[in-house]
């Protein structure tokens, strides 16, 4: 069977999404916005919120038919599969980007009849455009991307995130935390899951693990790390599937080797040896 390119369009409108989202969210970075909480730390703006608002607007306009699977407020046909569904998270970094650190962006996938397709990520305040399309390789700011060549664990730089019940969940989150750490030659926490991906992809970093992830946290990253030459596995090395969310992305070179690391940790763990 011959693989259609996606249409032209959904990139440019991708691009056009992410751009437009990063100039409302450089428009208020720095000023006094209205935060609120969906759990204990788990914060929402004003912002997140208005470039959803302004991205389904986009989409309803353009792509009638389309679905969207957005955070804020989550998707009209639920997870069931759509033919063409947006994965959009309007402001990935909400924590960095309330406390005025710069190191955030939104992100969004097109997903075509369950595979992802298009991928478009934006950094409005280092003005970074990563964008991907299955097949047709991964760039930034159009310039193409490759994975790192770093061979071993011990000459890796990783990064992580911690999910948002990490304080119900610390001793397992740190414990393996702890374990990359003794292993790599350093680890690093962002705050902007996407970005992470991408960076991998960009060859910064060389390995990302993180648990209890959303869709629209990974989906246009995934694609950007394996366009860029990357492997992306579920946690426990089964395939990548943007709804299972816990996941290893990296370089290839060192995946089986962040494999062992968590699958030692989680044996040590179940066997009360840790
Ligand atoms: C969060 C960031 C963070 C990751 C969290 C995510 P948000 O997304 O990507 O790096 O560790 O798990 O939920 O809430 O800033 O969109
Ligand atoms: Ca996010
Ligand atoms: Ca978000």
């Amino acid at each position: 069977m011959i693989a259609m390119a996606p249409d032209p369009l959904f990139l440019a409108t991708a691009i056009e999404a992410v751009v437009r989202a990063g100039d409302l969210q450089m428009a208020h970075f720095g000023q006094t916005i209205e935060v609120s909480k969906k759990g204990r730390i788990d914060l929402v703006t004003e912002v997140d919120v208005a470039v959803e608002r302004t991205f389904r607007a986009m989409v309803a306009e353009r792509f009638a038919d389309h679905d969207v699977l957005a955070e804020e407020f989550g998707t009209t046909r639920d997870f069931a599969p759509a033919r063409r569904r947006w994965i959009f998270d309007p402001l990935d970094g909400t924590t960095n980007y309330a406390h005025g650190l710069p190191i955030f962006c939104s992100s969004l996938a097109l997903e075509i009849d369950g595979r992802l397709e298009v991928a478009a990520v934006y950094d409005p305040w280092r003005r970074e455009l990563f964008t991907a399309e299955r097949g047709g390789g991964a760039f930034l700011n159009g310039q193409p991307l490759r994975v790192s060549e770093v061979p071993t664990l011990l000459d890796a730089l990783l990064v992580t995130g911690f999910p948002y019940n990490v304080h119900e969940t610390a001793v397992p989150v740190v414990g393996l935390f702890g374990e990359f750490i003794a292993r790599a030659q350093a680890v690093r926490r962002l705050g902007s899951a996407a970005l992470d991906l991408c960076y991998v992809g960009a060859g910064r970093m060389d390995g990302f693990w993180e648990e209890r992830l959303k869709p629209w946290d990974v989906a246009a990253g995934a694609l950007i790390v394996q366009e860029a030459g990357g492997q992306i596995t579920a946690i426990d090395g089964t395939a990548f599937d943007v709804r299972k969310a816990s996941l290893i992305a990296s370089n290839g070179r060192i995946h089986q080797e962040m494999l062992w690391t968590v699958e030692e940790y989680k044996g040590r763990s179940r066997n009360g040896t840790d």
